[in-house]
């Protein structure tokens, strides 16, 4: 206990230092382009990052051109999510679990290739149509258990910026911490806010399951064996919109944000489904020959 304590303290310390630095690097950078205490990052470094979009309908109208009737509408940001195999992406079973009609008609889509979540930027945006999903038997909505999809796309995910990430083998290791583990996503930037304009990276700590609970305060959710948690430093941490996007430590990717906390960058705990015992079930699923494009 004496140990964990120790390490505790330790973790708190890193994490202040972490954030003095960000502190430092932020004067002069616009505030609201940035997740809770996050840095910009690009496309070409982490390729793997892609994000969950629907066309959302506001009207049917009679297409000039054509005697059809068209759908008017604007493409809204839905969740984050990451590339693991050629023709599959990965998501929170909670972004697309409900949305099989957006889907038949073509109206939900991965974006790849791009750092902006801003959907007027698009000129080398690489668009991947949704086609089906898979949710694990296990996933439970309301308790946030097994809470991930693999998602198939219509255009295969190829280029220099279009690449899968490995997953957490069945046999990972949680508990090794001598490596910071790094979120990424285009979620609020506060409490309340809107998206981020650009890709943004934060430093989260893996922490106990009794931390986690410590941490949280009232916590309204129950931690299963599918999933873990991460603290990040105060002024720091996952938001709303960041669902769905993955966790890295070592370039493979452990987790994917699963729930974020209501309060953003208040020291509360973020909750992600764990990979490890996953990534036999979505291996089998992007591999089987059935499934192959
Ligand atoms: C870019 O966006 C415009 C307007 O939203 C759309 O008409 C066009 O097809 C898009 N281009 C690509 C390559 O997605
Ligand atoms: C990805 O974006 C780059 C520009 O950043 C562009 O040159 C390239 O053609 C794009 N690739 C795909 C497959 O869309
Ligand atoms: C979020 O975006 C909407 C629509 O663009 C805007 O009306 C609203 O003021 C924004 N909210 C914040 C907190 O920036």
């Amino acid at each position: 206990m004496k140990l964990l304590i120790l390490k505790l303290i330790s973790l708190t310390i890193l994490a202040m230092c972490d954030l003095k630095k960000h502190q430092i690097k932020k004067n002069g950078i616009d505030e609201d382009d940035r997740i809770v205490g996050g840095e910009t990052v690009y496309i070409n470094k982490y390729p793997f990052l892609v994000h969950l979009m629907e066309f959302v309908v506001e009207a049917f109208l009679p297409d000039r051109r054509t005697p059809k009737i068209v759908a008017v509408g604007d493409w809204h940001f839905v969740c984050g999510g990451s590339i693991v195999a050629i023709s599959w992406a990965l998501t929170a079973a909670h972004c697309i679990y409900e949305k099989d009609p957006e889907i038949e008609y073509g109206r939900l889509s991965f974006r790849a290739n791009t750092t902006y979540s801003d959907i007027k930027v698009n000129k080398s945006v690489s668009n991947h149509k949704v086609l089906s999903f898979k949710i694990p038997d296990c996933y439970r909505h309301t308790r946030h258990d097994c809470d991930l999809s693999v998602v198939k796309v219509e255009k295969p995910f190829r280029g220099v910026d279009i690449k899968p990430i490995p997953l957490a083998p069945y046999n990972y290791n949680y508990r090794d911490h001598t490596k910071s583990a790094f979120v990424y996503g285009w979620g609020a930037s506060k409490t309340g806010g809107n998206r981020t304009r650009a890709l943004q990276r934060i430093k989260a700590f893996i922490v106990p399951t009794h931390i986690c609970y410590m941490m949280s305060g009232s916590s309204t959710w129950i931690m299963t064996q599918n999933m873990f948690c991460t603290v990040e430093p105060k002024g720091q941490g996952a938001c709303k919109g960041d669902e769905g996007g993955p966790i890295v430590k070592d370039n493979i990717q452990i987790g994917v944000a699963s729930l974020v906390a209501h309060m953003c960058g208040d020291g509360q705990p973020t909750l992600y489904t764990k990979l490890s015992k996953f990534s036999k079930w979505i291996e089998q699923i992007t591999k089987s020959r059935t499934n192959r494009q």
